[in-house]
């Protein structure tokens, strides 16, 4: 039996750049992984299958949940035909555009290569993840990368910043394949923020990290869902404060220098949020 725990991701830009013949869009993203996790328990069993149980409702328990997928894709790549039993400990919220899911599977890959000893590289299983899905590749490694292609291109890069993030995740379903088909073109970006981005990191400052931030999927999901509009405008109001959101949504999130400031904001969000956490960038 051993664990691996599963960290959440937020996207400190994300440029659509076109749309691909795949029907995928090409993107560019600057991704960091956020000290929130979940927790996955892998359990060698008898059986030839693979059983999962999560301590979280609403989620599914079949190939549709990306940890089973991705434990599935490993029995098959590896050849090792053993039974599993799989326990998630969810923290993350779901459906929330903070990669629950994608950070699930890919503990999985790396929970696996070591229970079975496989001795696969991480390049070899972040492969492996981006046939699981696009941000899969990227929860692998974990850190700070710019992710380019569908997502699943991955350019890690190290920096020292150490922000705090308070995020809350509105209780609306987004759907992330209707948010980038209704995203026009006019919304693709010219040039990607992800080098001004990676500077700013690097540099430590939070101010210029704030003002290179971008989203290019924000006004689509403010559109087809306006109560996440709705919730930010409110959040801006009562925290002064700029709002961000992660992915395709409805995660909504601020960044703050210090942990007082973030306690501030979070004892502010939960005088009329219920879903609201507060954590910082992992070190990279
Ligand atoms: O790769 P993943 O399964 O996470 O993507 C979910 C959906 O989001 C895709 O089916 C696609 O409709 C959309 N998507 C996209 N371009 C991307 C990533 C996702 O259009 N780069």
């Amino acid at each position: 039996m051993l664990v691996e725990r599963a960290y959440a991701k937020i996207n400190l830009t994300l440029d659509v750049l076109g749309k691909r013949q795949d029907g995928y869009h090409s993107v560019d993203m600057v991704m960091q992984t956020l000290d929130l996790s979940d927790l996955l328990w892998m359990e060698e069993m008898d059986q030839d299958a693979v059983i999962v149980d999560a301590t979280a409702p609403h989620i599914p328990l079949d190939h549709r949940n990306l940890a089973v997928a991705a434990a599935e894709l490993f029995r098959e790549r590896s050849g090792i035909r053993r039974g599993l039993r799989l326990k998630i400990e969810k923290n993350i919220p779901v459906a929330a555009g903070l990669a629950g899911g994608s950070a699930d599977a890919a503990a999985v890959l790396r929970g696996l290569n070591r229970l079975w000893q496989t001795g696969y590289s991480l390049d070899e299983l972040a492969d492996m993840g981006a046939e699981i899905g696009s941000d899969v590749p990227f929860c692998v490694y974990g850190g700070a990368a710019v992710a380019s292609g569908r997502g699943e291109r991955i350019h890690r890069f190290t920096h020292s910043l150490r922000a705090f993030v308070v995020l809350t995740r509105p209780p609306v379903f987004v759907s992330t394949a209707d948010v980038y088909e209704a995203t026009l073109p006019e919304q693709y970006a010219s040039a990607p923020a992800s080098p001004r981005m990676v500077k700013a990191l690097q540099e430590g400052d939070l101010e210029r990290v704030r003002q290179a931030y971008t989203n290019g999927l924000m006004a689509t999901t403010f559109r087809l869902y306006p109560e996440v509009r709705a919730l930010a405008d409110r959040i801006r109001t009562v925290t002064g404060q700029p709002v961000y959101m992660s992915g395709s949504g409805p995660t909504l999130y601020l960044l703050l220098p210090t942990q007082s400031q973030a306690q501030r904001t979070y004892n502010a969000l939960r005088g009329f949020i219920r879903d609201v956490h507060l954590c910082r960038f992992t070190p990279v």
